[in-house]
């Protein structure tokens, strides 16, 4: 794979080089909650714009139907990519016509224009090759050069990931330097003990990584929505936890895997459940109590790992050479909900090993619940993406960038 680091030997003053970014962040109306996308990615532009290339950055930004939606407007998402880079932004209020063309012909060398969201087009995710493909070409129009550094995005299939770089010249970004490194450090050159954790709401997502995981980690340590289902399969009774009752037979099968292979399994002993879901707005104090994970009141839905669960996956945690971490443990976003996250959190500072947050929502939760990045071994920018990454699957963004 061609890196940044080449394109800037050959020379990109004056040249339009178009990234494709993953400026994908949380918005509350159109205030960013979590900037870490942005930060991301904005060194990329910084080394491009230093050595007088025109840079035109492009993103999605989360998942409109094909045209333009004001809610998914990429624009607060510029104006702060704006800021981090000290110099402002240019913003196109289209993708690729007369305002993205405008914008860009006035570019002059080492400044940046983002263009609108990607999305705002149908051919961008389009399944049909031919329409992703009129879309790429259109895209191709507005630059000399591509640089591919959205990460968050390379396992999809769409226009600016997939078919625009088999029109430019590529390269990829350092942001994608960056996270294949780290993962190739947990496929290839895994450091063990190997231990993972896995939570988020649904296990169904999760089934190809612990696929693949059983065949690597030595230990598996589940939490969150997805750990009912396990726990159900074992024959405890849940509640009204989230469950996914078709995905039984499947968790029975993980379960005999795992003792086969000598992957040690750890479900939670512990929960915190409540008869109702929280208010996430008003975050009002909700009733929670604690009961063994064998001994869920029905009615009673589970919503965090409990204390002593907290404590056993610390402890398994500690001695680990590399922890990978996916999915928050439970409903974070309320205080009476977020002591099983915030634990994996602190066991991941304290670890001595190698760690690495997942992305997506784990990536959020110890912003949010402020613990210091730095703390981390890394934390990637890729929920979906590390994840196929981890499940061994190709992914049509790094495809692209190879050849
Ligand atoms: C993400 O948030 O995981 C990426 O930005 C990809 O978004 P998508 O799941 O809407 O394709």
């Amino acid at each position: 794979m061609k890196t940044i680091d080449e394109l800037l030997t050959e020379g990109v003053a004056g040249k339009r080089v178009f990234v494709r970014a993953d400026l994908n962040v949380p918005l509350d109306g159109t205030t960013i909650t979590d900037d870490g996308r942005i930060r991301a990615v904005a060194p990329t532009v910084a080394r491009l714009t230093g050595a007088g290339a025109r840079v035109i950055v492009a993103s999605h930004l989360g998942r409109p139907k094909g045209a333009p939606d004001p809610a998914f407007s990429l624009a607060p998402a510029a104006a702060r990519l704006g800021e981090l880079l000290g110099t402002g932004v240019a913003f196109a209020t289209d993708t690729v016509g007369d305002s993205a063309r405008a914008v860009v012909a006035a570019l002059t060398d080492g400044q940046v224009a983002v263009v609108e969201n990607l999305r705002f087009n149908a051919g961008e995710t389009s399944k049909d090759d031919a329409e992703r493909g009129a879309f790429a070409d259109q895209l191709a129009e507005l630059a000399d050069l591509y640089v591919g550094d959205g990460f968050g995005a390379v396992h999809r299939k769409h226009a600016s990931v997939f078919d625009l770089p088999a029109r430019l010249p590529h390269a990829a970004g350092d942001l994608i330097a960056t996270e294949v490194g780290v993962l190739k450090k947990l496929t290839d050159e895994v450091e063990r003990p190997y231990a993972v954790v896995l939570g988020g709401s649904k296990v169904s997502d999760k089934l190809g990584v612990i696929d693949h995981l059983l065949e690597r980690a030595d230990r598996i340590l589940i939490g969150g929505g997805m750990a009912y289902t396990f726990l159900k399969a074992q024959g405890h009774e849940v509640g009204s936890s989230l469950l996914q009752e078709d995905q039984i037979p499947a968790v029975l099968k993980y379960l005999q895997r795992a003792e086969e292979k000598g992957v040690e399994f750890v479900l939670p002993v512990d929960v915190v459940v409540s008869e109702q879901f929280p208010d996430l707005k008003t975050k009002a104090p909700s009733n929670p109590t604690t009961v063994a994970a064998d001994a869920i009141p029905a009615g009673a839905m589970g919503l965090d790992n409990g204390p002593e669960t907290n404590a056993l996956y610390a402890g398994k945690l500690a001695d680990a050479a590399t922890v990978f971490w996916n999915g928050p443990m439970g409903v974070f976003e309320h205080p009476d909900y977020a002591e099983g996250t915030r634990a994996v959190a602190q066991a991941l500072v304290d670890s001595p090993g190698f760690s690495v947050v997942g992305g997506g929502d784990s990536a959020a939760a110890v912003r949010i619940l402020g613990f210091d990045e730095n703390a981390f071994g890394h934390i990637s920018t890729g929920g979906g993406a590390s994840l196929e990454y981890l499940e061994g699957k190709t992914l049509p963004g790094l495809a692209a960038l190879e050849d």
